[in-house]
């Protein structure tokens, strides 16, 4: 009685952005940008890409690959959606490609993928839905502030989903972790384009409608918080490093990811990582990196693989799952 992965599927802005292409324009070095960050270059949306395209292109390849059409419930983990407020990307996605069923949003920025998984789980486990498409999509590049070197270098944008249903069987979902701490949401905002300060000249002016980022704080958060939400996912498991597979965190920076994989004891063959090639995409991070291991053959069924989140809220989540859909 559980939840089972049935397609894959990921799509990433069609603009390669080298840090040599980005440097151009910013007070920056290619170099500084890959020993930092480890980032070698991501992509951008073209100009008519926006989330729920990329959202869309990747969950067509995974309804295609899972051969399905019809889904009860559309989840787009977004922090970048189309419209500022309405209507939903999710339902953006679902009119895209001909959908029926419910659809909403979900924004936990950077963590939206594994907060997704443990809704979709949920609703699958209370027999809510019967099927549901999961989509982290983000267009970062309209968040960023184009003359922000601290920012700009880091993200990316793409989409990643996953066709996830109910089975009569055990199911995929082990165990899951999921944390806030909201003293420390000022270390990543957005101040301006909300309810509580909406966008006018002075905004403009003083570009507080674009990402803001105490980086150092961030990184040392990050560090902490994936490290302990792994730890705890395991303990409710009743497993330990050893047992996992894989380990594929959000795709931030390459030395978050390798501290914390160190800490935690994982050997580098045991860690997903591609930030070198897209960047932070956020949401779609792990989903695009998940789907990337999968199709080049690494991500094989009967693996354990510990999904971890990390980002604006400050807020952070693990999952385990033993994973089961077969290339
Ligand atoms: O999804 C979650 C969201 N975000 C993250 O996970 C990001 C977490 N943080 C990081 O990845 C890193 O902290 C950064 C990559 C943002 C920065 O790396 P760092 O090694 O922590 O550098 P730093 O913050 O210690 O800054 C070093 C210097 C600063 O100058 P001062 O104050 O020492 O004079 C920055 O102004 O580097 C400067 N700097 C840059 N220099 C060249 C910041 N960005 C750049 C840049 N090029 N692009």
């Amino acid at each position: 009685m559980g939840m089972s992965t049935r397609g894959l599927g990921r799509a990433e802005g069609a603009v390669l952005v080298t840090n040599e292409e980005i440097s151009r324009d910013l007070d920056t070095t290619p170099e500084w940008i890959k020993t930092r960050t480890g980032i070698l270059s991501r992509r951008f949306a073209a100009e008519k890409e926006t989330t729920s395209t990329m959202g869309a292109a990747a969950a067509a390849r995974a309804l295609a690959h899972a051969a399905v059409r019809d889904v009860d419930l559309t989840i787009c983990c977004t922090m970048t959606p189309d419209y500022q407020s309405m209507p939903s990307t999710a339902a953006l996605i679902q009119g895209e490609l001909g959908l029926s069923g419910g659809a909403m949003d979900l924004n936990v920025a950077c963590s939206g993928w594994v907060y997704g998984l443990v809704v979709a789980n949920g609703l699958l486990q209370s027999r809510a839905v019967k099927r549901v498409l999961l989509v982290g999509a983000d267009k970062t590049s309209c968040l960023t502030d184009p003359r922000d070197r601290s920012t700009r270098v880091l993200f990316g944008d793409g989409a990643g989903a996953a066709v996830l249903e109910y089975v009569e069987a055990p199911g995929e979902f082990v165990a899951s972790d999921l944390g806030n701490d909201p003293s420390l949401s000022h270390l990543l905002f957005v101040p301006a384009g909300g309810s509580a300060c909406p966008i006018g000249p002075e905004e403009l002016a003083n570009r507080s409608n674009y990402l803001q980022m105490a980086g150092r704080e961030v990184f040392r958060a990050a560090v902490r918080v994936v490290v302990e939400t792994c730890k705890a996912v395991l303990a409710k498991a009743g497993l330990s490093v050893s047992d996992v597979d894989f380990f594929i965190p959000h795709q931030a920076n390459v030395r978050i990811v390798s501290y914390a994989a160190e800490k935690l004891g994982f050997p580098p063959e045991k860690v997903i990582t591609n930030v070198d090639r897209y960047g932070n995409t956020s949401a779609a991070s792990i989903p695009i990196a998940l789907t990337e291991a999968w199709e080049d053959g690494r991500v094989k069924a009967g693996d354990r693989l510990l999904f971890c989140g990390f980002g604006a809220g400050m807020s952070w989540g693990s999952v385990l799952m033993e994973w089961s859909l077969e290339k």
